[in-house]
């Protein structure tokens, strides 16, 4: 009986071991601000409520949802429910990309005549932000966009609004542009597959780097 006691002392003893020294490694690896600041968010009453609206749509998001990591330090409420309204209709949207040797071209298309308007005001307002140098900083916004609020400038833009959709050229002779253009024209993509997944995906992958 005391010997068992002792084994399941001893067991406790080396599972608070390991518990303690995760913490220690996951410290390191992700450093303490991004922890406390994931802890602060995690923790939030508002992130709370979003994740139980969220994941109540199987975390897909189809019926009413608020998603905080859409606000952003420098956005109005109309840009954050517009990615909203993207998000919970991801569904709704396809896409084709091009590459082009200086750039992109892309054509978008919302079944949905709402979510088309949505889409529409969401692509003319960002790439005028990114003429302007003027970062929405969304919170979960990609890190590849950067370069483009530091150099958008740069970049030549042509936007036409179709039947087919929206179609977008975006050229530049800055070859880190034209990488950072291909490959948010990817993540686009994958935000219009996959939806917040992809973005909750890119996040983590970003976070354990
Ligand atoms: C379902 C989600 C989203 C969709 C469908 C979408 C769609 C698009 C499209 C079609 C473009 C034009 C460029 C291209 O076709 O590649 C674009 C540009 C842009 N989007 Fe989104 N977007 C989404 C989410 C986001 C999010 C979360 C942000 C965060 C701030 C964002 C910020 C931007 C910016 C800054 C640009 C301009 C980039 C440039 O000038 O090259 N988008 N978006």
């Amino acid at each position: 009986m005391n010997k068992q006691k002792k084994s399941f002392q001893y067991k406790i003893l080396v599972g608070f071991i390991l518990l303690l020294s995760v913490s220690a490694i996951s410290f390191a690896a992700l450093g303490s601000k991004t922890i406390t600041k994931m802890a602060g968010y995690i923790t939030s009453g508002e992130y709370m409520l979003a994740a139980r609206q969220m994941h109540g749509a199987n975390g897909q998001g189809h019926d009413e949802i608020i998603m905080p990591g859409l606000k952003g330090e420098n956005a109005t409420p109309e840009e954050s429910e517009e990615l909203a309204i993207m998000f919970q209709n991801f569904d709704k949207i396809t896409r084709k990309v091009e590459n082009l040797p200086n750039g992109i071209r892309t054509v978008t298309h919302a079944s949905d005549e709402a979510v088309m308007a949505k889409l529409v005001s969401h692509v003319v307002g960002m790439i005028g932000r990114v003429e302007n140098l003027d970062d929405p900083k969304i919170f979960i916004q990609s890190p590849t966009l950067d370069i483009f609020f530091m150099r958008g400038d740069k970049i030549k833009s042509e936007i036409d609004v179709t039947d087919n959709g929206i179609i977008v050229t975006q050229t530049s002779n800055d070859p880190e542009l034209v990488d950072a253009l291909q490959t948010h024209a990817a993540e686009v993509s994958d935000m219009a597959d996959r939806g917040m997944q992809a973005v909750h995906e890119a996040m983590m992958k970003r976070m354990i780097k």
